[in-house]
């Protein structure tokens, strides 16, 4: 396991950490893969694409681990991708990302933009207008992300008034000068691609300096109970969030997990989406290893295309073309409590696209997949 305890995006890691063990915890308790119990063995990469690649190595050639859970930000995938191609290996990605991306050696589990930027540009386009405000972090995911929602609300006839990317490490200092200029530029919406822990300084800069979500909201692909938590929900609440997991999902499967999540942790929780997708990706890994008896990927693969499994979110499938995931796009706005109020939700799970080639801004009900629900 790559996930982060230490660095920028620590807070959210350390969830998908929980997921993954708490889903390992299951699997052995149910009597592990044919009688044979799960091991994580695991390392802090302190959010650093290089340490990333190191480790990545030094699991596939010390530790002998043929699979890996792991990372959050696309510059962390993308230094871990080469080194799991060059030993054949199977990396496991839970994370929301920008997607035009394939390799034979990753699943990735969390939403590509066609699960998650085009609900969003809909939404906030049709209920706060098109002209919008770009500011992230300065990395490729936030740039790459940047550039599909431009097109996205072009195709609304909107325009980019304003776009900043700040360092991951940027305080709230930084973060007042970029909301003096939103208040000049007067966006119908911000769009923020800010990761981690400076995520809390834009939502805490935009309160301080006034503005009301009820007017220009913030919207957002990464800001999820996580990062609201460290934020306090005073400053998220009002600010929308696309994602295919919120822990408010009123379902019986979501309603069971978080039951259990609950007594393994031994108190409250909170979850969020990119702790759903390691999740349930290990499970579907669990399913797959029985069916293989082997975690060669050779052997996983066949197993782990077209795979289901019943999520929090609902029944997930990994398509086996694009080897990513269908899922159910949902947009939230949050709440005083640091939940999200659910307003939108696909009723069937959405195929990926992450080439964005069959995509259709507006319509939910196309490109759906067809599970055995
Ligand atoms: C991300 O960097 N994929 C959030």
């Amino acid at each position: 396991m790559l996930f982060s305890n230490t660095g920028v995006t620590a807070p959210i890691e350390r969830t998908q950490l929980s997921g993954t063990l708490f889903a390992i915890h299951e699997v052995n308790a149910a009597g592990g893969i044919n009688g044979r119990e799960l091991v994580p063995v695991l390392y802090d990469p302190q959010s650093d694409a290089v340490q990333y690649a190191s480790l990545a190595e030094r699991l596939i050639l010390n530790d002998d681990v043929n699979v890996i859970f792991g990372c959050y930000m696309s510059s962390t995938r993308k230094a871990v991708l080469p080194i799991v191609e060059k030993w054949n290996r199977l990396l496991f990605y839970p994370t929301i990302y920008e997607g035009f991306e394939f390799s034979n050696n990753v699943i990735y589990t969390g939403a590509a933009p066609n699960q998650n930027s085009v609900q969003l540009a809909d939404f906030m386009t049709l209920n706060f207008g098109s002209r919008v405000y770009l500011v992230g972090s300065n990395y490729i995911y936030p740039f790459e992300s940047n550039r599909i929602m431009t097109d996205l609300v072009e195709q609304r006839n909107g325009k980019t008034v304003g776009k900043r990317y700040l360092p991951l490490t940027a305080g709230y200092e930084e973060f007042t000068s970029v909301v003096s200029d939103i208040r000049k530029q007067q966006p119908d919406f911000i769009f923020s691609t800010v990761v981690g822990e400076s995520t809390q300084h834009l939502y805490r800069a935009y309160a301080e300096a006034g503005l009301n979500p009820k007017e220009m909201p913030i919207a957002s692909l990464t800001t999820c109970e996580a990062e609201i938590k460290a934020m306090g929900a005073e400053y998220a609440a009002g600010h929308y969030t696309a994602a295919p997991y919120f822990q408010s999902i009123d379902s019986d499967t979501n309603r069971r997990v978080l039951d259990l999540y609950k007594e393994f942790m031994g108190g409250e929780v909170v979850t969020n989406m990119c702790w759903e997708a390691a999740y349930f990706q290990v499970h579907m890994f669990a399913n797959a290893m029985r069916q293989s008896g082997t975690d060669q990927v050779e052997a996983l693969l066949p197993e782990l295309l077209g795979a289901e499994f019943q999520a929090p979110q609902g029944r997930v499938r990994i398509d086996p073309a694009t080897h990513h995931t269908c899922l159910y796009p949902r947009i939230g706005r949050a709440n005083s409590k640091g939940q999200f109020t659910i307003v939108r939700e696909a009723k069937r799970p959405v195929h990926p696209d992450p080439y964005l080639v069959t995509y259709s801004l507006g319509d939910w009900t196309t490109q759906i997949d067809t599970l055995d629900l």
